[in-house]
């Protein structure tokens, strides 16, 4: 980290975020709610930014990512929008209500993954929403770019006007979401000083762009903090080095004097268990205790693999007793009505 830099308060980080163009999709700010069973049970004190409150077909990180994302829809001359992910993605359905929002048509290609085309949980979402839905076999979500590119080429020799959203593999779309979860710690920095604490820690369940605007906003407003992402898929790429990179870019269009490293980065893919969209019996145990002891539904992909090692953290002492600790919660509850197999044996 550049050594001249002098930490911004959250009003002066959100004047630079309000200069860079955007669409209104969500309610925010989102509540900062603590959690007295859990705390009491980990003794800690744990916080869960709700997220999942965000109020676009169900919620989720990705309505803030969309706010800016979704900004050239309505700058340029298209008829619709195309995006990919697996099957079962939070990104998607949010990605169709944006567009529907817009006036705007989707068109989605899909990695069959473990679900395939079971008509439930987001897969049913999109056909509410009205989504054109392509499924493609297997299950590796690196292949996607390649699967869109594809679409691409199809639609535009249809006539078609499509935007190409490739979200989390374009370098200009990962910085514009990284910015959004930059503008979500200033949020969190009011929500903490009216509730006079600072946050020891900070955890959510993490690719790339989620986490970018964490460590970039923590650092942006002088947090002491330590940010933990907490992967649900085991990447080929580098993530470390992209959610730097991320960091950096969105450091430059903030016009602060920050540097990131690999080094200060914790992605941690130790939770992922056997792999992407299966769910883990520690992540369906974590859910269960979220659920009984708050009345909240985390999900079966990310969110419970991220509260499992929020817990697991606890135990090998990585969060400390008493400590303050931040829990994102970044959406996906849909997804449990696909894994309720899982979810009910699990028990
Ligand atoms: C519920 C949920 N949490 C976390 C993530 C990770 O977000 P990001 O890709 O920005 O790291 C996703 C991504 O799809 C998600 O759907």
């Amino acid at each position: 980290m550049s050594n001249n830099f002098f930490p911004l308060t959250a009003e002066e980080l959100v004047n630079r975020i309000n200069k860079i163009p955007k669409v209104k999709l969500a309610v925010l700010p989102t509540p900062l709610e603590y959690l007295p069973n859990i705390s009491k049970d980990l003794e800690i004190n744990l916080y869960i930014k709700r997220d999942d409150c965000t109020a676009l077909a169900f919620g989720g990180n990705k309505t803030r990512h969309l706010e800016f994302i979704m900004a050239k829809a309505v700058s340029g001359d298209y008829d619709c929008i195309l995006t990919g992910a697996g099957s079962q993605s939070n990104w998607c359905r949010q990605t169709v209500a944006a567009a529907n929002k817009l006036n705007l048509e989707t068109f989605l290609v899909l990695m069959h993954g473990i679900k395939g085309n079971k008509m439930q949980g987001n897969f049913l979402l999109y056909n509410i929403l009205g989504a054109n839905v392509d499924i493609v076999e297997g299950e590796n979500i690196e292949d996607i770019p390649g699967h869109l590119d594809k679409k691409y080429e199809e639609l535009i020799k249809q006539g078609r006007k499509p935007l190409l959203i490739k979200g989390g593999f374009d370098a200009d779309d990962t910085v514009l979401a990284g910015i959004s979860y930059a503008n979500a710690m200033a949020e969190i920095d009011v929500q903490m000083r009216s509730n006079n604490f600072m946050a020891d820690h900070l955890i959510l369940t993490a690719t790339n762009m989620t986490q970018a605007g964490c460590d970039l906003g923590s650092k942006i407003l002088g947090w002491p903090t330590r940010i933990h992402g907490i992967s649900p898929v085991y990447f080929e790429m580098d993530i470390k080095e992209d959610i730097a990179r991320i960091c950096n870019q969105g450091a430059k269009m903030l016009d602060v004097n920050l540097e990131f490293t690999v080094d200060m980065i914790n992605n941690d893919n130790g939770y992922v268990g056997e792999k992407y969209g299966v769910p883990t019996p520690e992540g369906l145990a974590a859910m269960r205790t979220m659920a009984k002891k708050e009345g909240i539904i985390l999900d079966p992909v990310y969110t419970s693999k991220g509260f499992s090692a929020l817990i697991d953290y606890v135990k090998k002492g990585i969060i400390k007793k008493n400590q303050n600790v931040i829990f994102i919660f970044t959406g996906g509850t849909p997804a449990v009505f696909a894994y309720s197999e899982e979810i009910t044996s699990s028990f």
